[in-house]
């Protein structure tokens, strides 16, 4: 019986050797992120998502930070260098000794194709099922320039032209090579092995297998991928397109899975959020990276969120911001102008207006007033908060940690707490006040015969 893709073992050989030059960065291309996450994890999860556990990392500058940001416990990684830039064939053989294991498939994938997904990898390995030695994926381009043609003469794959070596007739072609090629697994070697470097750039163009392939009798054919799937980022500008169109898939998944966005244009997704059915997104939302939302939250305009967990039902903002450890229970409220960092705050709690909470845990039912502050630093060391449940925080005070208020205390306005408060006492924690009767015209006449003096002087 013959293999087909599922049963055929398969090694897939990342690119990402290159310079990056025209990103003007001194970070490898491939560390750059989109959805906050690395380029170049997001291949890797293609790849996974395909089913594929073996891969060969081709790195060159920043190989540890790359091997590290590729980390990824469904797939087995090795790395390999390579030292000189001769072009995109001679990469390959950088991964020779993890080709030599033998593999019945070997696809070539370049780590800058961040928007990749699984259906392409699969449609090339299909074709090696159906007997091809070589199956590029191509697209049909907007804009061809810059990109190897696919020569196609009935039906089969003939050559593939790069940009600088076509001529203006092969130019005028618009089905394009995405970088992405399967190659049968036991052959892959000896024909890469016969590339050379005749061309403008004088490089080893991987390209030339197709016509190597060709002159001793093997098959090799192409199948179209969206555009979408093989855009590839040379620039911060491509960066920024390729940002833009990640965005719009999530949101558009987002939104299929029961999500509301009002404006889901203004809405920033990471790769890790999490969202449940009936939450609503208002306008100008940013969620960082390891977020999650239970059903039916709100989540108001112009919040931003990152490593932060809102309950069911729960509301932030307009203009709240939930950093790192901030954890809202079921129904709790986190309104305008507060923030929140690692706490947790308790189921229906409210932290309405111009507060800042952290490192604290607020019981459930507790309502914490306007201006509410956590002295959780001073100035060396962070210190706890604890604030039990159905307490009342009057406005404007300072509860300097470390520091515990009992469950149904009472915390009488603009204190400033530096003692622990039992359960269900009330805390003055200001001076008292005092009026002195009649001082307020005292103080006016005097002032009036300040000026008056002035004056005449
Ligand atoms: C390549 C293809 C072109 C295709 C286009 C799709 C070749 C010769 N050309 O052109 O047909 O239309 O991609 O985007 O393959 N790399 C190395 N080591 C090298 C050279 C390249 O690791 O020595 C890596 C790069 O980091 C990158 C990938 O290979 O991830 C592609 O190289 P790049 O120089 O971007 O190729 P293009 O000129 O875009
Ligand atoms: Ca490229």
């Amino acid at each position: 019986m013959r293999k087909d893709e599922t049963t055929r073992s398969c090694l897939a050989v990342i690119l990402a050797a290159g310079e990056s030059t025209r990103m003007k960065s001194s970070l490898s291309k491939v560390l750059h992120p989109i959805g906050n996450r690395a380029m170049i994890a997001h291949v890797v999860d293609a790849l996974a998502g395909a089913g594929i556990t073996d891969v060969a990392l081709v790195l060159g500058r920043d190989a540890e930070k790359v091997e590290a940001a590729a980390r990824n416990p469904q797939v087995r990684g090795e790395t390999y260098i390579q030292n000189e830039r001769l072009g995109t064939a001679h990469a390959v053989l950088a991964a020779r000794a993890a080709i030599e294991k033998g593999y019945d498939d070997v696809l070539v994938v370049f780590g800058d194709t961040p928007l990749l997904t699984p259906a392409p990898l699969q449609a090339a390995r299909a074709g090696l099922a159906a007997g091809s030695d070589v199956v590029v994926v191509g697209f049909s381009a907007a804009d061809p320039f810059g990109y190897g043609r696919l020569i196609v003469e009935n039906g089969e794959l003939v050559a593939i032209r790069e940009e600088k070596d076509a001529s203006a007739e092969e130019r005028t072609i618009t089905y394009c090579n995405g970088g992405l090629m399967a190659i049968d697994g036991r052959k892959a070697l000896a024909l890469i092995d016969r590339i050379g470097n005749a061309n403008v750039k004088g490089e080893y163009y991987l390209t030339d297998i197709v016509e190597v392939a060709r002159a001793s009798g093997g098959r090799t054919t192409a199948v179209e991928a969206p555009e979408e799937e093989l855009t590839g980022c040379n620039t911060r500008a491509e960066l920024a397109f390729i940002e833009r169109l990640w965005q719009q898939r999530r949101r558009t998944e987002m939104m299929l899975s029961g999500v509301s966005m009002i404006a889901p244009e203004t809405v920033f997704l990471s790769h890790d959020t999490r969202i449940d059915r009936d939450v609503t997104i208002e306008p100008n939302v940013v969620f960082g990276p390891g977020v999650t939302v239970e059903s039916g939250a709100v989540i108001h305009a112009f919040s931003h969120l990152e490593g932060a967990h809102v309950g069911a039902g729960a509301a932030v903002g307009p203009f709240a911001r939930l950093r790192p450890g901030a954890n809202l229970g079921a129904e709790a409220k986190v309104g305008n102008f507060c923030e929140v960092k690692k706490a947790e705050i308790g189921a229906g709690a409210k932290v309405n207006h111009l507060t800042y909470i952290g490192d604290a845990f607020i019981g459930a039912g507790s309502n914490i007033g306007a201006g509410t502050i956590t002295c959780n630093y001073d100035g060396i060391n962070k210190h706890e908060t604890r604030i039990g449940a159905n307490t009342f925080i009057g406005s404007n005070s300072a509860l300097v940690a470390p520091v515990t208020i009992g469950d149904g205390a009472y915390v009488a306005s603009g204190s400033v707490i530096t003692q622990d408060v039992p359960d269900d006492a009330v805390a003055f924690g200001r001076a008292r006040q005092e009026n002195k009767p009649e001082r307020a015209k005292l103080i006016r006449e005097r002032n009036a015969a300040i000026k008056a003096a002035k004056k005449k002087a």
